[in-house]
């Protein structure tokens, strides 16, 4: 892993840090815990193989279990898209009848690892506002589909013109959602933006932006130490869009309302990104879990090695 031993040399290097003022809440709603339970499992379908693979007109399903709130919806994938890429982008565009919803979903990688070993956090300018970048990789994902995406949504926003447009994605389909999300909403759209587990996607100039955008809200979930949204460090320019939900329940334990702390300021030290701003390397397992065990549906039929990661 060519990108871990940098970091190892940045953490021993790092003596002390600024401590920014926390504004924290602790404030959520057991109605807004279902509902932020509810969006994960979209994420956590579009890992599913039947949803990503030519299944247009299909309902949505997870033959993990682990989105059966979505599996009793009246849902229809209206185009999927996987493997059209260099850059593997997946996931699927959907409509949801019971919750009246257009729902973008992009699917994580089949190996954050492997991701990480070959990740070079290039910038590149995405052209959404002055002085703005975003990790190249992140934004390459989302080019690479975004014509068919942005037809095939177009088609479907005017047969429903009344739903809500929801863009979803956990580990790697977070950071491309977000993109995504922030693209649409300049193209027009109003899109609330559900993104689990997402690593840093710009500069801070970006992420504020983002954050201000103001055509939908950004809901950015992370886990306890999950080293994943500690990347792309900040160390090296990245920010992250704000708020942060914190869940902070350990490993697979059920999530509850007051488990949950929002912090307005998306890097506070509190949060995830911890006083040092170093991922925890050995926390891997809190990656897998937001609400749900988000990516359950990994396995048979995934194309890249995985075995790195079962030992987690
Ligand atoms: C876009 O859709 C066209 C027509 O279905 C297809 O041939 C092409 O591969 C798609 N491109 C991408 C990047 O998905
Ligand atoms: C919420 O979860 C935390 C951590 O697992 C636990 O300590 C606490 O007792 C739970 N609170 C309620 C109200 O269930
Ligand atoms: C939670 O994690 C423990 C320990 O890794 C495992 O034994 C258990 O089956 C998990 N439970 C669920 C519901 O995933
Ligand atoms: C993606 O490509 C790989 C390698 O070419 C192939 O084995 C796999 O079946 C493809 N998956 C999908 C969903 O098309």
């Amino acid at each position: 892993m060519h990108f871990l031993k940098p970091l190892l040399v940045a953490m021993s290097a790092i003596t002390a840090c600024e401590a920014a003022p926390s504004l924290q809440s602790r404030a959520i709603s057991t109605q807004a815990l279902g509902s932020y339970d509810f969006w994960v499992q979209y994420a956590a379908a579009s890992y599913c193989e039947p949803n990503y693979v030519a299944k247009a007109g299909h309902k949505l399903t997870c033959w993990a279990k682990n989105c059966p709130a979505v599996e009793e919806s009246s849902t229809t994938i209206v185009m999927d898209f996987s493997n059209t890429t260099k850059t593997d982008t997946a996931g699927y565009l959907a409509v949801d009848d019971t919750h009246k919803a257009i729902v973008l979903a992009f699917r994580g990688s089949y190996s954050v690892r492997n991701w990480l070993a070959d990740a070079t956090f290039f910038y590149t300018d995405p052209k959404l506002c002055n002085g703005c970048e975003a990790e190249l990789g992140f934004w390459s994902s989302w080019t690479g589909v975004r014509d068919n995406v942005t037809e095939a949504l177009s088609g479907t926003i005017s047969k429903y013109p009344n739903y809500e447009l929801v863009v979803v994605g956990h580990s790697l389909g977070a950071a491309i959602a977000t993109l995504a999300a922030a693209d649409l909403r300049e193209k027009g759209h109003e899109a609330t933006l559900y993104a689990f587990a997402s690593p840093r996607v710009g500069n801070p100039t970006l992420a504020k932006f983002i954050t201000d955008q103001g055509k939908g809200a950004n809901y950015r979930f992370t886990h306890t130490e999950d080293p994943v949204p500690n990347l792309p460090l900040q160390l090296m320019g990245y920010a992250h869009v704000s708020p942060e939900y914190h869940i902070t329940t350990p490993g697979n334990a059920t999530v509850n309302a007051s488990s949950v702390v929002i912090y307005q300021n998306g890097d506070d030290p509190k949060g995830n990104t911890g006083a040092l701003g170093i991922p925890n390397l050995f926390a891997f397992m809190d990656h897998h879990y937001y609400f749900e065990r988000t990516d359950g549906c990994l396995g048979p039929g995934m194309p890249f090695k995985r075995s790195d990661e079962d030992s987690n």
